[in-house]
């Protein structure tokens, strides 16, 4: 009997030591026993493969500038991550606009299925300039793992006007307008007097300012650049061209002056959800949630997606949001992925990742587990 009892407890415990597990914040573990270097990332699968690419960190301060490039691991199973190298390196060339020491952050891969191509964009910011170009870097590749071709840097949708604003406000601005925006000091945050709708008109010619960023493909294929513009003070959400090399110059700005960052978009059920951050740097503050019919807009503000104690939801479990990653083969199960930054040391930022789960009304939210599986999904019940 006692045999059988002990034969018993041992398999639960073979089990229990089988079944992987997310356990957001501890240190995450590559096939090389290395902490996964991926951060600001996003992930592509492909081909039955998850790829997570994301900014190589190095320790110390200098390590939130890029000085190595983008990384990429790949896994079949979402726990169990092999590292694939570096896919898009930085440049010895200090012509390049991505030569090491520039910053080089929150990059996306996408496959493009007309061209066979795979499309990285990222936010790139020139070296020794802070974060004052605010530019999107695209580059390509013949395979998902690299190596990635720069192709080049811009600001988006030089020339083109918004969709979603009035006809009126289609000019660029006026001497004196120009002279009142000349002494608002931007620092990236809230800004007191930021005004709502001229930065736009004053980037018209010669592109709009593009910070944090994400991509969302939607079912048709088509693909939806998201940044924070306008001094990180507006987002916009702009359709990319079919090749996915360019803005198509079809854009809408959403919540003006509602200073968002770090966007990340999924749909469900038809809707579009957007999960954002505040604007205080490396520092985590409250996420808003938003939802849209179209992606197009109009967007309305949910509010906080987070449950939890004012401690924890406040700083949106000390994270900001990079990705929303629908798992595949299963419908409705979506995994929310943060950073917590360590600014003094960067290598070492966790990584977050929780369920989002959906409440009765079909509102999505996020709960703080130590651990959880991706078994939790099976008993969501689509609402
Ligand atoms: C955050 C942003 C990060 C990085 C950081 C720099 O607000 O989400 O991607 O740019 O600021 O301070």
């Amino acid at each position: 009997m006692r045999n059988i009892l002990s034969a018993i407890l041992l398999s639960l415990t073979a089990i229990h030591a089988e079944t992987p597990k997310f356990q957001p914040g501890q240190p995450w573990l590559d096939d090389k026993g290395v902490h996964i270097n991926a951060h600001g990332g996003g992930i592509l699968f492909h081909e039955g493969i998850y790829y997570w690419c994301g900014q190589f960190m190095v320790e110390g301060a200098a390590g939130n500038a890029a000085q190595v490039g983008v990384s990429m691991y790949s896994s079949k199973d979402l726990h169990h991550w092999k590292n694939e190298g570096i896919a898009l390196p930085v440049s010895d060339d200090p012509k390049s606009d991505i030569v090491k020491g520039c910053i080089l952050e929150r990059p996306k891969i996408i496959f493009n299925r007309k061209t066979g191509k795979f499309v990285m964009w990222f936010h790139l910011e020139l070296k020794s300039q802070g974060y004052g170009a605010a530019r999107s870097g695209v580059a390509v590749a013949d395979k998902v793992t690299g190596p990635y071709q720069y192709l080049g840097s811009f600001r988006p949708n030089a020339g083109a006007w918004p969709s979603n604003v009035p006809d009126n406000l289609k000019k660029p601005l006026s001497n004196e307008e120009s002279a009142a925006i000349s002494k608002i000091r931007f620092n990236g945050g809230l800004t007191p007097d930021y005004p709502k709708e001229s930065l736009f008109r004053l980037h018209q010619e010669g592109g709009q300012m593009a910070r944090d960023m994400n991509l969302f493909v939607d079912d048709d294929e088509k693909v939806y650049h998201i940044y924070s513009s306008e001094n990180n003070g507006t987002l916009h959400i702009s359709q990319l061209t079919d090749d996915y090399l360019k803005p198509s110059g079809n854009y809408i700005r959403i919540f003006p002056g509602g200073f968002n960052e770090a966007p990340a978009v999924f749909k469900h059920q038809g809707k579009y959800f957007l999960i954002t951050s505040g604007c205080t740097g490396w520092k985590p503050n409250r996420a808003h949630l938003a939802s849209a019919d179209s992606i197009f807009g109009p967007w309305s503000d949910l509010g906080d997606p987070c449950v939890g104690t004012d401690e924890q939801t406040k700083i949106t479990f000390g994270s900001q949001s990079t990705f929303v990653l629908p798992v595949q083969g299963k419908p409705g199960a979506f995994i929310f992925m943060g950073d917590r930054w360590k600014p003094s040391n960067p290598i070492d930022a966790p990584h977050i990742w929780l369920p989002l789960q959906f409440d009765k009304n079909g509102k999505p939210f996020l709960k703080w587990l130590d651990s959880w599986g991706l078994d939790l999904f099976d008993s969501v019940i689509e609402r």
